[in-house]
């Protein structure tokens, strides 16, 4: 992002006044648009308040802005541009379409990380760079030759990629399945995007874990799907839940994420994956098993996916790379049956002829290369060192102001403080003093929860992290 050169002879204001009329000139705010408050650019361009004021004025002496008390600056119908031209009101447009904005508070988060590098991340639930397969993916293209072709490829996904992910799903979650049941996504989200889509119409009833990550996903209300809550505890949901809202809602679809569940890390108890399938397969009700975090499993292997025993076919299982190698290569993977696979790959013809193969090529060989098993087994060491590192250091300045279960995978820590304190707040604090968490309520939760990646911070950043999330906290309990 753009910053104003503090070594340069030209002041401050006027280099801002300089930048502003070139992204006006460039359309990026076009006659009669609101430009950003004083408040808001002087914090993104790192410089006072009074230096925005400057520039300001210098605009609005050339007749290119116009401020109004309380509406804000906004760039200059009339002076601008020597005839009068109209302009699409770009705003209107801006608020049409299907999609839902993003959560209030995601928005804050990602606007809050984007502006200042510097703030410790406990909230990107992804893993950080020491902790991604850099060097072996580096090394990887180093030794193939990945471009002998680059025509629209199969939509369904790559071929061979879809070859390696059979033996992996086998090896590794005991799934049986031919490359004709897979399809390649760019990651579990565009997965959960194209059963929505698909597979689901508007005015459906589908179940969710209560928290859960779905709630994070305004993906659901825009499909216009209609959610119910599946309680969960540390051994996951209860499965007379779902016969209960088949019977009150006619729920279509169950949404569960089994083992290590974001933001919970609870897993399903045996005995409930038991029930599960036959509540699933006497209402003949699909399962979507998201099941992203099983290879992070700290100690010995995840239970077995319900995919693994789904002999009567109630289950569509997904799959990433997001959370045991890179998220940003977006590569994902669905196990479907035929028709699904089918359907989904039709639609995926027509919104964008599928994956781009590249990435796909790099994931199909580092899957099936000598790297990925060494790379696995330092990641669960790594990721469980964090954890620890991230639990001692709450202990120490939180004490019993803060519970939780210690997860045993996946990357994130679920936590219930008290006493209890307004989402809002804590993550303002919180982000003041250099550190962002997601509040409990983006997952669907009462205030009083919070949720700390562990994975993403670096690890000399997480005792200090955690330092000033106290500090935020107690600034509103004392
Ligand atoms: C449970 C769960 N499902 C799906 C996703 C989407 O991941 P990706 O699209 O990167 O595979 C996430 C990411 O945080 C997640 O936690």
């Amino acid at each position: 992002m753009w910053k104003p050169d503090r070594q340069s002879k030209k002041p401050l204001y006027e280099q801002i006044a300089d930048h502003l009329e070139k992204r006006i000139a460039y359309s990026e705010f076009p006659p009669g648009s609101l430009l950003p408050s004083e408040r808001k650019l002087a914090e993104q361009l790192g410089v006072n308040r009074s230096t925005v004021i400057l520039a300001f004025a210098e605009l609005r002496s050339m007749g290119i802005i116009e401020s109004r008390t309380g509406s804000g600056t906004r760039v200059s119908r009339t002076k601008w541009g020597a005839t009068p031209k109209h302009t699409p009101n770009w705003n209107r447009y801006a608020e049409g379409g299907s999609f839902l904005p993003n959560l209030p508070f995601l928005r804050k988060i990602r606007d809050a990380l984007s502006q200042d590098p510097s703030l410790i991340d406990f909230a990107s639930g992804e893993l950080a760079a020491d902790l991604a397969p850099l060097d072996e993916i580096a090394a990887l293209m180093r030794e193939h030759h990945y471009t002998s072709y680059l025509g629209y490829d199969n939509p369904q996904g790559y071929i061979p990629l879809r070859q390696s992910l059979v033996d992996y799903l086998q090896k590794y979650r005991g799934i049986q399945t031919t490359e004709s049941s897979i399809m390649i996504t760019s990651g579990s989200q565009q997965s959960l995007y194209l059963i929505t889509q698909c597979l689901l119409s508007p005015g459906d009833a589908v179940a969710i874990e209560d928290p859960s990550y779905c709630y994070s996903l305004p993906m659901f209300q825009s499909a216009g799907l209609r959610l119910f809550r599946l309680p969960i505890d540390q051994y996951g949901v209860h499965p007379e839940d779902i016969r209960e809202l088949y019977k009150k809602h006619r729920i279509k679809m169950v949404f569960l994420n089994p083992n290590f569940q974001n933001p919970t890390g609870a897993v399903i108890s045996s005995e409930r994956r038991e029930q599960l399938f036959s509540v699933a397969s006497e209402l003949g009700l699909p399962i979507v098993e998201d099941d992203p975090f099983s290879l992070t499993a700290f100690e010995g292997t995840a239970p077995a996916p319900l995919k693994s025993m789904d002999s009567n076919g109630n289950i569509l299982y997904i799959g990433s790379f997001s959370k045991i190698a890179a998220s940003g290569l977006r590569i994902g993977w669905m196990v479907a049956p035929n028709s699904i696979v089918q359907r989904l790959a039709d639609a995926r013809q027509q919104m964008d002829f599928g994956l781009s193969v590249i990435p796909q090529q790099v994931a199909a060989q580092f899957i099936k290369s000598d790297y990925f098993q060494p790379h696995l087994d330092r990641l669960q060491i790594q990721l469980q060192f964090k954890r620890d590192l991230l639990i001692e250091s709450l202990r120490r300045e939180l004490g019993d102001q803060i519970s939780f279960v210690t997860p045993q995978g996946g990357l994130h820590l679920w936590c219930m403080l008290t006493p209890k304190v307004p989402d809002g707040k804590l993550l303002d604090e919180a982000i003041r003093r250099g550190v962002a968490f997601v509040p409990g309520s983006v997952y669907g939760s009462d205030s009083g929860f919070v949720r700390f990646t562990y994975a993403r911070a670096k690890t000399e950043e997480i005792e200090s992290g955690i330092a000033k999330f106290a500090e935020a906290l107690h600034s509103l309990t004392d």
